[in-house]
């Protein structure tokens, strides 16, 4: 098998990147992003370097992960120190410092044999493949059937963005809810890796906050001559949508975890319907939206953003006993780490990871 080989979301994983919190800093405010502080009053978003403690914990938490990974007979892999105090310059922007490595599925995702590094669609973010780049060079030259694709980047100048999207009240939003307009606007080819989802031959690509139209069509173009099909999806009750993997979840063939706030556009759920794929609701999540970290800037359903080891054993929040039980009587084998505190670096377990290789092959589910 290619030391790069994952075509899925579910098969027997084998080897894994686990993101890093050490060097993370709070997101900057920019036209792409308005992080706010959660709970009452109106803080002020900190800047700059995340204190040696949050960073501790967090990668407390990611070592943990790892271990329980390398105890299932995963090899894993770590990113590259990286300084992300640094500001950028480019002809395009200038950003005051960067975000972290935490959610490698963020910025790098593996389509078979093939590692695609993504546009991204925010500055802070813009050389986030940076800390991934010496494994990508080691598994390039391992093997040469493997290929490595860098996708077109963006200008990220303010003319990339559409600043009124921010004010736009909620039934203004709800209005447009179905033209899926964002704070992105369709000039410049703009995705991020983590709204794709892999089926084998097809691919889910969430029109987003972080991945607009001409992103979708470049991965079309791009990808369906290698033999996928691209598929573009929507939830149009999120009226924020960033990254598929907390709102439509494979867990195994025929099997989804979807998110019961997001359902799916009725002519898209047809696919999975008609090829006999069940969709099952997770349930409430036991850490509300109240309990989400102050600097968090996910939703509760990061509960929902479970890693598959193999077809019957997924990774999941420690304190999500609901779902943990919906998981067992689903037939899964289930394993749990406490990840709380990675929350405020952008994601949970399916973010925080980035498959390098599972077992299987390009299998056709929906013919
Ligand atoms: N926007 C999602 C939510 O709040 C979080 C997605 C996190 N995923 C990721 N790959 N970073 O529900």
């Amino acid at each position: 098998m290619p030391v790069v080989n994952s075509w899925n979301e579910w098969d027997t994983l084998r080897e894994v990147v686990v993101g890093s919190a050490t060097g993370a800093c709070f997101e900057p405010t920019e036209p792409g992003n308005r992080p706010q502080v959660r709970g009452p009053g109106d803080l002020p978003f900190p800047t700059g370097p995340k204190s040696d403690e949050a960073v501790h914990r967090a990668d407390e938490q990611l070592e943990g992960l790892a271990a329980v990974l390398a105890g299932q007979g995963v090899t894993v892999r770590r990113p590259e120190p990286y300084d992300f105090s640094r500001s950028l310059r480019t002809p395009g922007f200038e950003v005051e410092n960067q975000y972290c490595a935490v959610c490698p599925r963020d910025v790098m995702i593996t389509l078979g044999n093939e590692i695609l590094e993504a546009t991204m669609s925010r500055r802070a973010r813009y050389f986030e493949y940076e800390p991934y780049r010496k494994l990508v060079y080691g598994y390039w030259e391992a093997d040469q059937r493997v290929g490595w694709t860098v996708a077109p980047k963006p200008t990220m100048a303010d003319s990339m963005y559409r600043q009124d999207f921010w004010e736009w009240p909620l039934e203004e939003r709800h209005a447009r809810m179905h033209d899926s307009e964002f704070c992105v606007t369709q000039d410049e080819v703009v995705f991020d890796a983590a709204d794709m989802s892999r089926f084998g031959r097809d691919i889910l690509v969430q029109e987003s906050m972080t991945t607009n139209r001409a992103g979708i069509r470049w991965l079309k173009r791009t990808l369906e001559p290698k033999g996928f099909r691209v598929h573009p999806v929507h939830f149009p009750l999120d009226y924020f949508p960033s990254h598929i993997d907390c709102t439509f979840v494979p867990l195994r063939p025929g099997l989804i975890l979807t998110n019961p706030d997001r359902p799916i556009r009725d002519a898209e759920r047809r696919m999975f319907t008609e090829n006999d794929w069940k969709l099952v609701d997770a349930p409430e999540p036991v850490l509300t939206n109240d309990d989400m970290p102050p600097y968090c800037q996910s939703s509760k359903w990061l509960s929902m953003n479970v890693l598959s080891v193999s077809p019957d054993t997924v990774i999941c929040e420690e304190q999500e006993k609901p779902l943990q039980d919906l998981m067992y009587s689903l037939g899964f084998e289930v394993l749990t780490v406490p990840f709380r505190d990675v929350f405020e670096y952008g994601g949970s377990l399916h973010c925080a990871t980035w498959d390098i290789r599972r077992d299987g092959t390009r299998e056709d589910y929906f013919p």
